[in-house]
């Protein structure tokens, strides 16, 4: 059925929210040759094909899909507890061996510092970009109760991980706590619906600045607060010798843009710098201690080399509409 290629070939490589994929059951039915499913068969391709009109479907690299949808990379040593953030260790000793409970504890440190730039009270409504598994939107719901918090994320896979995993949560904090599949460059909400945005480590794979300082702005209500961490070049220098450190730069996973963009991407839509902060010596250090730890992360030598050699910092980017 040559529609129904096209269809699929359409989708490969892409996230469409909003259309269903396709129903492997009646597929293997029609091959066998069942009249029924035959005759609604041309009815079936016209819905599916208004579907994907109609869907918002946006680009998504593939080795992102691969990395963050097939492969569960909080299942991997570098990582622990759910979460998948190099982890903010300033209250962490590192003159010893590691526990898996502080590389657990740095993780949640990472969100907390947000938390507290956030100023969160409990009339706001959040949405975190980029949210993974979901713990940081679970944490924070647990800890400030706000009206609304949503958890964004691109890849479905991660967004049906959070919501398995934290079903007990969604059920106790509702209708407050959700997740949903949507992306920096198009968030799922309405203008001025929201009080607080925040990302933590997933801006660095952003493909589009631009564009999330743009949607960030369009959802926030005046007054509104931005708060971003994540990784990036210190410079266009600092970028084109992580292009060599890094693979994944130019395989369009983690995209490491220099910090100036960053920056000049949410000055031109409007927002007003809070404060913005390098925070790489509580991050590196001791993401390198835990990679001694744990012998297979050989990866993480590379970003503590780049920051080492001053082509990468961690950022603390707090901004208000
Ligand atoms: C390094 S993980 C961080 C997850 C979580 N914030 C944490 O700290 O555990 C980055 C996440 O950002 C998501 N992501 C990457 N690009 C995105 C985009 N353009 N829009 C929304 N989410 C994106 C990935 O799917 C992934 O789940």
């Amino acid at each position: 059925m040559p529609i129904l290629k096209n269809i699929s070939k359409y989708l490969d490589g892409h996230v469409t929210f909003g259309a269903p994929r396709h129903d492997g059951v009646s597929s293997s039915r029609a091959k066998r040759g069942d009249p029924g499913i035959l005759k609604a068969l041309p009815l079936a391709i016209f819905l599916c094909l208004i579907n994907v009109l109609h869907a918002q479907t946006y680009p998504v690299n593939k080795l992102l899909l691969e990395t963050y949808g097939v492969h569960d990379l909080a299942e991997k040593p570098a990582f622990q507890g759910g979460y998948i953030n190099f982890g903010y260790w300033k209250n962490i000793p590192l003159g010893k061996t590691i526990t898996t409970e502080e590389r657990i504890k740095a993780s949640q440190a990472l969100y907390e510092l947000v938390f507290e730039h956030l100023n969160i009270q409990k009339e706001d409504s959040i949405v975190e970009v980029g949210c993974g598994r979901g713990n940081g939107c679970v944490a924070l719901a647990e800890k400030y109760h706000p009206v609304s918090v949503t958890g964004v994320d691109i890849i479905p896979q991660q967004i049906n991980r959070a919501k398995r995993i934290h079903k007990k949560s969604i059920k106790r904090h509702a209708p407050s706590l959700s997740f949903q599949t949507g992306s920096s460059s198009s968030l799922p909400f309405p203008d001025n619906s929201q009080t607080k945005v925040f990302s933590v480590e997933a801006a660095q794979c952003f493909p589009s600045m631009k564009d999330f300082a743009g949607e960030a702005w369009r959802v926030l209500q005046p007054g509104g607060r931005l708060v971003v961490t994540a990784h990036f070049a210190t410079s266009e220098e600092g970028y084109q010798a992580l292009r060599k450190l890094i693979p994944t730069v130019d395989q369009g996973v983690d995209l490491l843009i220099p910090i100036e963009q960053v920056r000049s991407a949410f000055q031109k839509v409007g927002f007003k710098e809070v404060s913005f902060q390098a925070i790489g010596g509580d991050v590196f250090d001791g993401l390198q201690k835990w990679r001694l730890n744990v012998q297979d992360v050989k990866w993480a030598e590379n970003y503590f080399v780049s920051y080492k050699k001053g082509f990468l910092d961690y950022y603390l980017i707090i901004l208000e509409k």
